[in-house]
């Protein structure tokens, strides 16, 4: 299927596999919508990428109607991408507003976004919607209760609507990569550097362009085709928990 002139909004642009995946969509000839909160890096890639954008955090209460009276509510696709983690210590010590938040963007404002779209594009005849679901949707692990819990929630709701929208032309998918390098887990450290690196060390962990050329892939199969879902880790990694390291 070719992707050329289709309409897409795609969440979490301004950085990481966002980011990556504009630039691959506009090589594709797709007509991008982009969402962030960080106007100054939306600005930028909307300059390379011919794309629209809107500057804004997906959790206000006014998002979906800001986006309506901006462009509309009509898309051929939807990829909630933007997403994050929030710490790496127990359950019992963690902050409670470090998971409100997680289940705001990662789960609230993508099921919100996706329940004002998806009947502009049954109503259409059809359409794309492209979740970033994770590994941490699969399996869970110490440290990870809340953003695995949001990722299982994002699976199940995913696989939800690819049933209940089936014979509707809607491909409904996700994506659920492991170990990633993006500013992922900066944020998920709150800004400390030596930390986020140290996830990465002694193991090459995939990058954002290799997550969105898979997803240029999943979106490009003809429109019989549907991939529900793709599991990728890097090859170093075998799950959450086990990553192989050479001494550094
Ligand atoms: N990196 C990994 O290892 C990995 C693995 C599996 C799945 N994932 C998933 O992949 C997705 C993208 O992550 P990434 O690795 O590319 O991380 P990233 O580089 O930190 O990108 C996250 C994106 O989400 C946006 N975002 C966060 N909160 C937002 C909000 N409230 N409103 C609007 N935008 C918001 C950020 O933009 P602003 O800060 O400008 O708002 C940024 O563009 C996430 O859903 C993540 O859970 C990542």
């Amino acid at each position: 299927m070719t992707l050329l002139g289709k309409k897409i909004l795609l969440t979490g642009a301004s950085s990481g596999i966002g980011e990556a995946l504009a630039l691959a969509l506009f090589d594709k000839g797709a007509s991008l919508f982009l969402v962030a909160r960080r106007a100054d890096r939306l600005q930028a890639l909307a300059q390379k990428t011919s794309a629209n954008y809107l500057a804004m955090d997906i959790t206000q209460p006014d998002f979906v109607s800001e986006l309506e009276k901006k462009f509309g509510l009509h898309f051929d696709g939807l990829i909630n991408n933007a997403g994050l983690a929030l710490g790496r210590g127990p359950y019992s010590t963690s902050l409670l507003s470090d998971s409100e938040r997680m289940l705001q963007v990662n789960v609230e404002a993508a099921f919100r976004l996706t329940h004002a779209l998806l009947p502009k594009m049954l109503e259409q005849g059809g359409g794309d919607i492209l979740n970033l679901c994770s590994i941490a949707g699969h399996w869970t692990y110490p440290g990870g209760a809340i953003y695995c819990a949001t990722k299982h929630a994002l699976w199940a709701f995913t696989k939800a609507l690819r049933e209940e929208t089936c014979g509707k032309n809607l491909r409904v998918m996700q994506i659920s990569p492991g170990m990633v390098e993006s500013e992922f887990s900066e944020v998920r450290f709150k800004g400390d550097k030596d930390k986020a690196r140290e996830v990465y060390q002694g193991m090459t962990p995939l990058s954002p362009a290799d997550i969105a050329r898979m997803i240029v892939f999943m979106l490009e199969q003809p429109r019989h085709v549907c991939i529900d879902e793709l599991i990728t880790m890097p090859t170093d990694q075998g799950s959450p928990t086990t990553v192989a390291r050479r001494n550094t």
